[in-house]
């Protein structure tokens, strides 16, 4: 469903993508492992459109995304939790999930739709739901981030270091709540990335490891088990 060709990306003049190739099939949910400044981050950032790529391509479905703004890319049913949130403080949490739903300009009932499944994927949503952003912790923020990724996901769905300092109850909700997505909407694939592969050992179908803007081999303290 997403393909990345030979992908390069350069930030200020360095090469931090060099030529990344992989695929997340159909419905699957794939984790993509590597240590900090490895690249994932920049990965991510480059399917959502918010880094412009030197060379390579990516596909949705066979659709070459370079030629839909990165504006419109939730339009294709792709969802984005970065990994520092990026809230709008001044909005309150429920606000904020339902901002892409705005943007896409969906009507009443597909915004109920979406909601719906939201809090029924992420029902922690709940008791933050009023509250105003800036007022969250980051563990609170990064459930946010989750939802909003949900209502806007419908057929990808993008999860930069979810757990990266929640802690451990929050990550076990987290946890579940990725769980309850793959039961109640199988069909949308996932791309999470973290810095070790424990975290995602339940709910991936297929781990990657990214190392210096490459796809590498699994490293040989992961292969022990
Ligand atoms: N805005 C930036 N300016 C300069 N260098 C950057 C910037 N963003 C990322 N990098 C560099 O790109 C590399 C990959 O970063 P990133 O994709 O954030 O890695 P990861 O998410 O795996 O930690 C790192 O070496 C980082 O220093
Ligand atoms: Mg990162």
């Amino acid at each position: 469903m997403l393909k990345l060709e030979a992908l390069r990306v350069k930030i200020a003049g360095l090469e931090v993508l060099r030529g990344v190739c992989f695929e997340v099939p159909d419905q699957a949910v794939v984790a993509l492992v590597g240590r900090n400044g490895a690249g994932k981050t920049t990965t991510l950032r480059a399917i959502m459109g918010l880094v412009a790529p030197e060379a390579g391509r990516i596909l949705l479905d066979g659709q070459d995304l370079a030629a839909i703004a990165p504006h419109r890319r939730a339009h294709c049913g792709v969802g984005y939790a970065p990994e520092n949130r990026q809230l709008v403080p001044e909005f309150t949490a429920e606000d904020n999930v339902l901002l892409p739903c705005l943007a896409m300009g969906l009507g009443r009932q597909e915004t109920r739709r979406r909601l719906e499944l939201v809090y029924a994927v992420v029902p922690e949503l709940a008791a933050l739901r009023k509250r105003r952003a800036a007022g969250l912790s980051g563990g609170q923020g990064k459930i946010v981030a989750l939802a909003r990724a949900l209502a806007a996901g419908t057929r990808l769905v993008l999860l930069d270091e979810p757990f990266e300092g929640l802690a451990p109850a929050l990550a076990a909700s987290y946890a579940a709540a990725l769980h309850r997505l793959r039961r109640a909407t199988p069909a949308v694939a996932m791309l999470v990335t973290e810095s070790s592969p424990a975290l995602l050992a339940s709910v991936a179908d297929l781990v990657l490891y990214v190392e210096r803007g490459a796809i590498g081999r699994e490293p040989a303290a992961s292969k022990r088990s």
